[in-house]
């Protein structure tokens, strides 16, 4: 390829390592690639440019059609698919399987040089990564020449630090359509992520099409419409008709199923089961412990008045259960099901003579044991079907269930005890991973239970202290979806912050830097744009609080990130650069302020939006009650 004086200097300015406290300004990878070194000049993509597949492999042929279909989207240019190298502008894909030992399964080795670019991988899950590594270095050229797309010269060797590197998407208390669930397994797997961890019910809906039990789909996964904010909810009216919600049919199942393998996806589904359940208790009400009709649940304060716990002495719960995952063993392939185990209000066990009979019965101490000899007897209804089984860790006086893996949701501490027990763990602790909680100032979110920051994401740590790495599966983001009623602010609540995620679970733990991650992480942003992927910008946005000292109570305000000027007011007017800038100390509150505002600013720019907060709500920390 002929190189031309401007392309030289190119060459130099990007030629060496690239460590992680580095940034390239042309090479932007999420997650950071265990090393890589930049080389000289580019390739230049071209009409001509194919993609070679030397795999005769029906999995590796259809990573590399996907691929296509990405670059295609990208850059306009579809590479042709061929078995064999021809003409000059090629993309080859390598399949070594004795690379297996330095790069496992998903690892691959990418080499970028003028004249062509080389994959290799053990395994076509290393093709695919390598792609989407090739695909955020896809980049308009010099002079954002629209016709003109480069891949800048680097060397680089990859494979992840964790094998479950997972999202939790709940469905069941807002639905999202097959095509939602597509387009973000899609959207994850750019991102190195390969765990859909689909939590198909739930109290507000049953998702999945189950054809012995055509009930759950009939009555179960539909709900009265409600709007807003989902605490306030009211219950159903009397004859009110159900018109909210939805479910996949298997055939749906199967597409979505498809479409996730063929983007190196592995979908664990998740049955929640004894609590969570009224959606199940509303389609069949004789497997309560009260046996009364149910409705599904709207919201939240309705809630605490309804019986959504499986009764354990009654065996037309196994005898659901059974068929229940009889069908769903038969449409996911992963290893794993879940089966939830998570708040399982027990109050109605200890009313229940069935369930006191079970207690008495099995020679247990109370309702937490009657807990755990429910989960196990469940567990092996789903063994029974070919599969591992998980379940969300709780604390209980049974203990551990043998052979179950278990997700630590609350904290670290479940995960750390299950995985010194011989248990395979994956970490979710809610403060770090779980990606409902708001991202901003409340007053600006509109979303439930607490605050959880990119830069808490980015701090998310699966190796914790006394904790048995061998059983540490790895880790993911939750998103559970009380407050999150469509698709753009699913996305909105998903990024940035699942990319932070994405980074603590694929990139070695010594290579983390935030620095780095916050410039790589926003040269992304194009690509969300081009993809019509919405993304919080959050992070940019002011952090304000109260602070009391011998001044009396004043604010104090800084930003996630750094390179921000914060401008503020107390004046009820908007701030800019003409308004005073916060320069570190904590500012007094004027006499007759109510609000504050603020707004961050960089190199003259708006970043993120202004802040409007009530004072009253700020100080209310330091009244006396
Ligand atoms: C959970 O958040 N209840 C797993
Ligand atoms: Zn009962």
């Amino acid at each position: 390829m002929k190189i031309t004086g401007i392309c030289c200097l190119i060459m130099i300015m990007v030629t060496g390592n690239i460590s992680a406290g580095e940034t390239n300004s042309k090479i932007n990878i999420i997650p950071l690639p265990v090393s890589m070194q930049a080389g000289k000049g580019e390739f230049r993509v071209d009409v001509q440019t194919s993609f070679v597949c030397t795999s005769t492999d029906s999995s590796a042929i259809n990573v590399v059609h996907v691929l296509s279909e990405c670059f295609a989207s990208v850059c306009e240019h579809k590479p042709a698919i061929c078995a064999q190298a021809k003409g000059k502008s090629n993309i080859i894909f390598i399949s070594d399987s004795s690379l297996y030992q330095e790069l496992g399964k998903e690892g691959y080795f990418l080499q970028v040089n003028t004249k062509g670019i080389e994959v290799k991988a053990a395994s076509p899950a290393g093709w695919f990564y390598a792609g989407q590594t090739l695909l955020q270095l896809l980049r308009k050229d010099e002079f954002g020449n629209t016709n003109r797309w480069i891949i800048p010269s680097v060397t680089i060797k990859d494979y992840p630090r964790f094998a479950w590197r997972g999202l939790m998407l709940d469905v069941s208390r807002h639905f999202f359509s097959k095509e939602v669930i597509l387009s973000y397994i899609d959207q994850m797997s750019k991102y190195k992520l390969n765990t859909f961890h689909f939590h198909l019910t739930d109290n507000q809906g049953w998702r999945i099409e189950i054809k012995s039990l055509p009930e759950l789909t009939k009555v179960g996964a539909w709900r009265v419409s409600r709007t807003g904010y989902w605490k306030g909810f009211s219950a159903p009216g009397p004859g009110e008709p159900a018109t909210s919600g939805g479910y996949y049919t298997q055939e749906d199942i199967r597409e979505i199923v498809r479409f996730a393998q063929e983007r190196n996806v592995t979908i664990v589904p998740e049955i929640d089961v004894p609590g969570h359940s009224l959606a199940l208790i509303a389609s069949y009400p004789n497997l309560s412990c009260t046996q009364t009709p149910q409705q599904v649940l709207a919201g939240d304060p309705w809630n605490v008045s309804r019986t959504n716990v499986l009764c354990v002495g009654n065996d037309s719960v196994y005898q659901a259960l059974n068929l229940v995952f009889t069908e769903l063993a038969a449409l996911f392939p992963g290893e794993y099901i879940h089966i939830g185990g998570d708040e399982v209000r027990r109050n109605y066990w200890d009313e229940c003579s069935k369930c006191r009979q079970i207690i008495k019965e099995q020679h247990l101490k109370n309702s937490e044991e009657l807990q755990t000899w429910f989960i196990e007897k469940v567990a092996r209804i789903v063994k029974s079907k070919g599969k591992k089984v998980m379940g969300w860790y709780e604390n209980l006086e049974g203990g551990l269930v043998p052979d179950m893996a278990y997700m630590s949701w609350k904290d670290y501490k479940g995960g750390i005890r299950a995985a010194a027990e011989g248990h395979k763990v994956v970490m979710t602790p809610a403060f770090f991973t779980y990606l409902d909680f708001y991202q901003g100032d409340p007053a600006m979110e509109n979303g439930p239970f607490t605050v959880c920051r990119l830069s808490s994401c980015y701090a998310f740590e699966p190796e914790q202290e006394g904790a048995k790495m061998e059983n540490i599966l790895g880790g993911q983001g939750s998103v559970f979806t009380e407050q999150i009623p469509n698709e753009r602010k699913l996305q909105y609540m998903t990024w940035p912050r699942s990319m932070a995620l994405a980074e603590v679970l694929w990139s070695p733990k010594e290579n983390r830097n935030w620095q780095s991650f916050v410039n790589r992480m926003e040269a992304q942003f194009p690509r969300f744009d081009q993809a019509q992927v919405k993304y919080a910008e959050a992070f940019y946005e002011p952090v304000i609080d109260a602070v009391k000292d011998s001044s009396g109570i004043r604010i104090q305000m800084k930003t996630e990130v750094d390179n921000l000027k914060i401008y503020y007011s107390f004046d009820d007017c908007s701030p800019d650069p003409f308004y005073p800038e916060y320069k570190g100390e904590p500012v007094s509150i004027p006499k007759g302020a109510h609000h504050i505002r603020a707004v961050s600013y960089r190199n003259g720019k708006q970043m993120g939006r202004e802040l409007n907060i009530p004072l009253e709500g700020l100080i209310k920390k330091f009244s006396s009650k």
